[in-house]
């Protein structure tokens, strides 16, 4: 069975990661959709609103998990049984910085492959960040992320800014 883990922060889901997550559904037999716990950056949603976040847009997808790791991916993939990461590339600028990631993961675990798929060049702009900087500034998110979740986003990212405004 060839299993694939998409890591990633997911803070939240974007119509980016949601393309990828279906079109990786597609090559594999089963993907693992993997939320970083703990990371420098700190999360606006907590882990298990990004997780029910990503599961609501998930649909049927019947092959596609979602769960959460924290430490060394590679070690997270290896308990999981997989021998592939999965990441989107959108432009030149995300290059350096997986290349780098990709070459430190092979190293550290050669029998583990980094699988690169390029982002829709619909969603090549966007990002977890932009969208939570335009739901503080009352953007429109319309086409960014699923409808379904798009005033949960809305919602919590200005909650999220309100209670840091109070600290
Ligand atoms: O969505 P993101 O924030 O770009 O995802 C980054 C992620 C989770 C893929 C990356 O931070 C990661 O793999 N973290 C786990 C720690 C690790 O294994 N680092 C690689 C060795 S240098």
């Amino acid at each position: 069975m060839k299993i694939a883990v998409y890591p990633g922060s997911f803070d939240p889901i974007t119509n980016g990661h949601l393309d990828i997550i279906k079109r990786a559904s597609k090559v594999f037999d089963k993907v693992i959709v993997s939320i970083l716990v703990n990371s420098s950056k700190t999360p606006c949603f907590e882990m298990e609103e990004r997780r029910a976040l990503i599961e609501r847009v998930m649909g049927d997808l019947p092959n596609v998990e979602v769960d959460c790791f924290e430490g060394l991916l590679v070690n997270y993939v290896r308990k999981k049984g997989a021998h592939v990461i999965i990441k989107g590339l959108r432009a030149i600028s995300d290059f350096e910085y997986e290349f780098q990631m990709a070459l430190a993961n092979t190293k550290i675990a050669p029998d583990i492959e980094t699988l690169f798929m390029m982002t829709n060049q619909e969603y090549s702009y966007l990002s977890s960040s932009i969208v939570k900087e335009l739901a503080s500034l009352g953007g429109s998110l319309e086409g960014l992320v699923p409808d379904e979740i798009m005033q949960d986003i809305i919602d919590k990212v200005r909650e999220h800014e309100e209670r840091l405004k109070k600290r």
